[in-house]
């Protein structure tokens, strides 16, 4: 994939898809981690003096109009941290887009309204993708937590633009999540979680051919679980699944990747999630008893997790080990990052779950690389393609 290293967009109108799927509260960005990955791609082309038309989704729209998804809080934002003016455009396509388009200079910044508010950017709409394109020379894909996705703004302009290109943030995903995991300074510690096997089943079955460990925490640990036949209470689990979890133990030992499972856990009753607070709690070793619900890892398996983790030249973590948005559930999720980030392994964090995690936990900036993608991290992780990338090999 050529990057924006590789050409000089000097002069020219370039459309550069960031993803500034940024949370918000009544107006009001709670993380600004995807803005601030954007930056260094806007600032290159910002030196280089091409003229630079941001677009991005915002949310979920379904292809309408809708004053709560406006991309406007992100401009203001953005024209913040870089110092500049930052103009802000209504609409994505049209007439008035073209003749703001058409008045700016070289190192201008202009930011499009949310490209979902027209339903032909999900259907990859060929018209709507021609739309979007007349407003510029060049293209520049840098929204890698949408890069799963093949849609008018991240795929369908490329065959309309030239030179198709990918910016800083894509090329450093793209490194993290590929190289450094595929050919790892070993040994290479795996720490998954989160709530279902059947959602990591192909990231589990990829990463087997990668990983010198494989740590797995969440509640699919207690599909793990009762497929080597232990008990789990009321925990969260998903006995379809058993016969999936009994062959990546299968293939983990025919591969000789150490797999490790929690050994103990933190049990609890009456877990009321949307008022944050449990009831009774205790530690289980081995078999949770019937009337229990596994909420998080124990003790005993922090240790032995974080011992896997001192011993490792590559982390990579995805997945929290417990309902860490409950306090009295969150002690296992945030030792492991902890831990993490004290090591001195390169540390990955997979995006998610797992960043907000290790922010919480308030070691957001000693890891190496925090993804921003969520969905599409997890893809790539499975050995998918990503079309927001593969349009750009094949423009
Ligand atoms: C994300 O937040 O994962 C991306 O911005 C993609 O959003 P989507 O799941 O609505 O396509």
């Amino acid at each position: 994939t050529k990057t924006i290293k590789d050409v000089n967009l000097s002069g020219k109108r370039v459309f550069v898809r960031c993803d500034f799927n940024v949370p918000l509260k009544d107006g009001v960005i709670n993380d600004d981690s995807r803005i601030v990955a954007a930056l260094p791609t806007i600032q290159l082309l910002i030196a280089q003096g091409a003229k630079i038309i941001l677009a991005s989704h915002l949310g979920r729209p379904k292809g309408e109009k809708n004053a709560k998804f406006t991309l406007a809080p992100v401009a203001e934002e953005l024209a913040k941290q870089l110092g500049q003016p930052v103009t802000f455009v209504e609409d994505c396509i049209g007439e008035e887009v073209e003749a703001e388009v058409a008045k700016m200079g070289d190192g201008d910044v202009l930011l499009l309204e949310n490209v979902r508010f027209y339903a032909g950017e999900e259907k990859n709409d060929p018209e709507f993708a021609a739309a979007l394109a007349k407003l510029a020379d060049a293209f520049v894909n840098d929204a890698f937590g949408t890069a799963h996705r093949a849609h008018a703004s991240t795929a369908g302009v490329a065959a309309h633009l030239s030179p198709c290109v990918c910016g800083l943030l894509i090329e450093k995903e793209l490194a993290y999540l590929g190289d450094k995991t595929a050919n790892p300074e070993r040994p290479l510690t795996v720490i998954l979680g989160g709530a279902k096997v059947s959602d990591k089943i192909k990231v589990i079955d990829a990463l087997l051919e990668k990983a010198d460990t494989i740590i797995i925490g969440g509640a699919m640990a207690y599909t793990f679980a009762l497929a080597e036949g232990r008990q789990v209470g009321e925990s969260l689990s998903e006995p379809d699944y058993i016969e999936t979890a009994k062959s990546a133990l299968a293939k983990a030992k025919e591969k000789g990747v150490k797999f490790l499972l929690p050994v103990d856990n933190l049990g609890v009753k009456d877990l009321d999630f949307g008022a944050g607070t449990i009831g009774e709690s205790k530690f289980f070793e081995g078999n949770i008893e019937d009337g229990w619900e596994g909420v998080d890892i124990g003790p005993k398996s922090i240790e032995l997790f974080s011992n896997e983790v001192k011993n490792a030249k590559t982390v990579l973590w995805n997945g929290p080990m417990g309902i860490f948005e409950i306090d009295a559930c969150n002690k296992g999720t945030f030792a492991v990052a902890k831990t993490i980030a004290e090591s001195d392994a390169c540390s990955i964090i997979g995006g998610g779950d797992s960043v907000k995690a290790i922010k919480m936990a308030g070691y957001g900036d000693q890891v190496t690389f925090m993804s921003t993608g969520g969905g599409a991290s997890l893809e790539f992780l499975e050995g998918k393609e990503l079309p927001g990338v593969t349009a750009l090999d094949q423009a």
